[in-house]
């Protein structure tokens, strides 16, 4: 099986077909499993270099207009006591980020579009490059907006945006969203944030009930189909207070991190020098998660920096890490992790990922 295996692995780098996506996001040996994640690796070590990029995650409101089966923090949940840090408060935690050297922060939050919550963003936005001399990179992680609103936030200072997908499956998206929330419309605000500028990040919900392998793998083939400059990805975790968690019963977390890991892994095959994440929800199955996630071809990853005192409020998922580790405790054994694996943080830097400048410059021959 050895060389056949290895010869999928080949075919995926170079012409991606959903049979070998598939195949290897079926159940393998251990040798196999193996054998992919150090195959992702060496292609993460070529093309993005054995570093790692911290972005501070600020997760600023739980407030949601939005009402998603999976999400803990979904608008119909009436067991969340809601949140919204004030100015000064985002803009302590951003000096914090600049003071300990990430490069750039992200702003999380639930998601609105009323005027109020639009000209919040732009006024932080602005304060934020005011406070840092322009030198923080600011990616926004806030939902489906106007083109009107991404390009003013554009115009104020972001440069990078996250947005899942989802899943790649619109009857599958119909299946775990409520009537109203649109696949074809979040698929088109992935083509207005292009438009506007930014570095497009996009992702999925990994092993969510309903998903086949199929899905998955089209998942893979869909970052390509976008032209993905970064990748935010994590299995899903139930909660108990979400419509999703009565189709849950056989959940399996040893599964899902498994599934998680090679989604990284097969991304990172496909679309060599993109940035990848190794998010929370790896963590959130295994204490060593994220290191895992490194191992398996990510390259960035997303430490949270928000007060603690907020931190309770902002569950996704159940049993989320992180709940009393402070910003401060968690760089620290975040650099002993990156270094215990033979590679270094980059701070100081935005670490746009290689993907974003060679796409410019196939696109501009001018530049
Ligand atoms: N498990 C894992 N990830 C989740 N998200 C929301 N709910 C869950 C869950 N139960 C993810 C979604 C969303 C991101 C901010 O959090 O993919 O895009």
């Amino acid at each position: 099986m050895g060389n056949s295996f290895l010869s999928v692995l080949k075919r995926l780098e170079h012409e991606p077909q959903l049979s070998d996506l598939k195949r290897i996001l079926s159940p393998l040996t251990p040798k196999e499993e193996q054998d992919l994640f150090r195959y992702a690796y060496h292609i993460k070590s070529r093309e993005v270099g054995r570093i790692v990029y911290f972005r501070g995650i600020i997760e600023f409101s739980n407030i949601c207009t939005k009402d998603c089966y999976y999400c803990g923090i979904r608008k119909s949940n009436s067991n969340v006591t809601r949140y919204e840090l004030t100015d000064e408060e985002i803009l302590r935690e951003a000096r914090w980020c600049h003071d300990n050297h990430y490069g750039s922060l992200v702003l999380q939050s639930g998601e609105r579009s009323d005027a109020a919550f639009v000209d919040k963003i732009e006024r932080l936005l602005i304060k934020i490059k005011d406070l840092s001399q322009g030198r923080l990179g600011i990616t926004l992680s806030v939902g489906e907006q106007s083109l009107e609103t991404y390009k003013r936030w554009f115009e104020a200072g972001a440069h990078r945006y996250l947005l899942r997908i989802e899943t790649s499956n619109p009857a599958l998206y119909s299946k775990i969203h409520p009537a109203g929330h649109s696949w074809e419309k979040r698929k088109q605000c992935l083509h207005s944030l292009r438009d506007s500028g930014y570095q497009v990040g996009t992702g999925f919900l990994i092993g969510v009930p309903g998903q086949t392998i199929d899905d998955m793998a089209g998942d893979v083939l869909f970052l390509k189909e976008a032209d993905a400059d970064m990748v935010g990805m994590g299995p899903y975790i139930p909660h108990n207070q979400t419509p999703l968690f009565s189709e849950t019963a056989g959940f399996d977390p040893v599964r899902q991190l498994s599934l998680g890991l090679k989604m990284i892994a097969a991304v990172r095959i496909v679309m060599k020098d993109i940035n990848i994440a190794a998010t929370t929800a790896l963590q959130a199955l295994s204490p060593t998660g994220r290191e895992m996630g490194l191992r398996a071809g990510a390259n960035i990853i997303m430490p949270n920096v928000t007060d603690l005192a907020y931190r309770t409020g902002y569950q996704l998922y159940q049993n989320k890490p992180g709940m009393d580790e402070n910003a401060f405790v968690q760089r620290q054994n975040l650099e002993k992790t990156v270094r215990a694996l033979g590679e270094e943080v980059h701070y100081d830097a935005w670490g746009d990922s290689p993907h974003f400048h060679n796409r410019l410059k196939n696109h501009d021959p001018s530049s």
